[in-house]
């Protein structure tokens, strides 16, 4: 019988929840820091590595903005891109859904075009080269103000043909899903699907405000939805689906080690969980290693790593056909 970690390494995944600055490397933020004379806080990217102790979400988010200031050209956006996306191809992930955080770009000067086309580029070569289908989805930065998010879904139109979804993303507490609802109601009705970080550091009334206010499809995190019953109940009844990113979790301090995580819980509540690496260069692993860490913490079987695989194609906003076909082979995997 195939060990574990290559029956993962084998499976087909769909990977749902990505920033792609998130997965800047220390070795890539050197050499484009060098190519466009940015200058960076640390010397070596070891040294970067080293700095890359959270205390919680805002830790982070303060390193991860300051990396992403060497990203300043479609160029530059195209190679972030493509490093991801040949090691989804390692990874066998078939689909994946990637965040971008444009006012991180444009308050930099860069335009939001240089982005977008810089990233759908390599998404589009992806597809072409690598076998890999995806989505973009334009995140709104929820500590800017709720004029700034408008503005910057109205300079996205342009590009409307790249970009499949929006979300909400950065710092959570103090910054309700409430006050996006307009712009997340002009973005339904510009035909965009919708998403938001909702319960990661936030409370579970945050995930109430996102299904009620913002009428996402799915809730990024939502781990702390588990505090509330009726919430949780709420999930279920609808499939609402919770993109959860365990190595995440413990690197932001949202819970105290993997064994904490409550992965078993959200799974016993026959929620549609998935499992993301939601910013991979910082927090030490690709999908697979989230995978095989929650597998080595829960021992979990393979027909409950196969179900977290079938949950991530299901989530997806993947056309019916090319679901299909993925489920079957996932199907044919766990009758082994
Ligand atoms: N931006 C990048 N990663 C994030 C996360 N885990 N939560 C909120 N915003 C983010
Ligand atoms: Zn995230």
């Amino acid at each position: 019988m195939k060990p574990v970690k290559s029956f993962i390494e084998g499976m087909p995944k769909a990977e749902l929840h990505l920033h792609i600055e998130g997965t800047l490397e220390p070795e890539l933020m050197f050499e484009l820091a060098l190519r466009n004379r940015v200058h960076l806080p640390f010397d070596s990217p070891d040294e970067a590595r080293r700095a890359y102790a959270f205390s919680d979400l805002q830790s982070f988010l303060d390193i991860y903005y300051q990396g992403s200031r060497v990203l300043l050209h479609d160029r530059d956006f195209f190679d972030l891109t493509w490093a991801y996306l040949r090691k989804a191809k390692e990874q066998n992930i078939r689909h994946t859904e990637v965040f971008f955080d444009p006012q991180a770009h444009t308050a930099r000067g860069v335009p939001i075009g240089a982005v977008i086309e810089g990233i759908h580029h390599a998404l589009a070569n992806g597809e072409r080269e690598l076998g890999i289908s995806s989505k973009l989805i334009l995140c709104f930065l929820r500590d800017l103000s709720a004029e700034h998010a408008i503005q910057t879904l109205e300079s996205a139109l342009p590009y409307r043909d790249y970009v499949a979804g929006v979300g909400l993303d950065s710092s959570e507490r103090g910054h309700p899903p409430e006050k996006f609802t307009k712009v997340f109601g002009r973005a339904r009705d510009e035909g965009f699907f919708v998403v938001a970080h909702a319960g990661e550091e936030g409370p579970p009334e945050y995930v109430w405000q996102a299904l009620d206010t913002l009428g996402v499809s799915r809730i990024d995190h939502g781990v702390r939805a588990i505090e509330d019953a009726a919430l949780v109940e709420r999930l279920r009844a609808e499939r609402v689906p919770l993109t959860v990113c365990p190595l995440s979790n413990v690197k932001l301090r949202v819970f105290d080690s993997i064994h904490q995580h409550n992965l078993p819980e959200l799974l016993d509540a026959d929620l549609i969980v998935t499992i993301n690496s939601d910013d991979p260069a910082y927090f030490g692993g690709y999908i697979n290693e989230n995978f095989i860490a929650v597998q080595e913490a829960f021992n979990l079987t393979k027909r409950e790593l196969a179900t977290l695989a079938r949950n991530s194609f299901e989530a997806s906003f993947l056309a019916e056909d090319q679901r299909r076909e993925v489920l079957r082979e996932l199907d044919d995997l766990s009758a082994l």
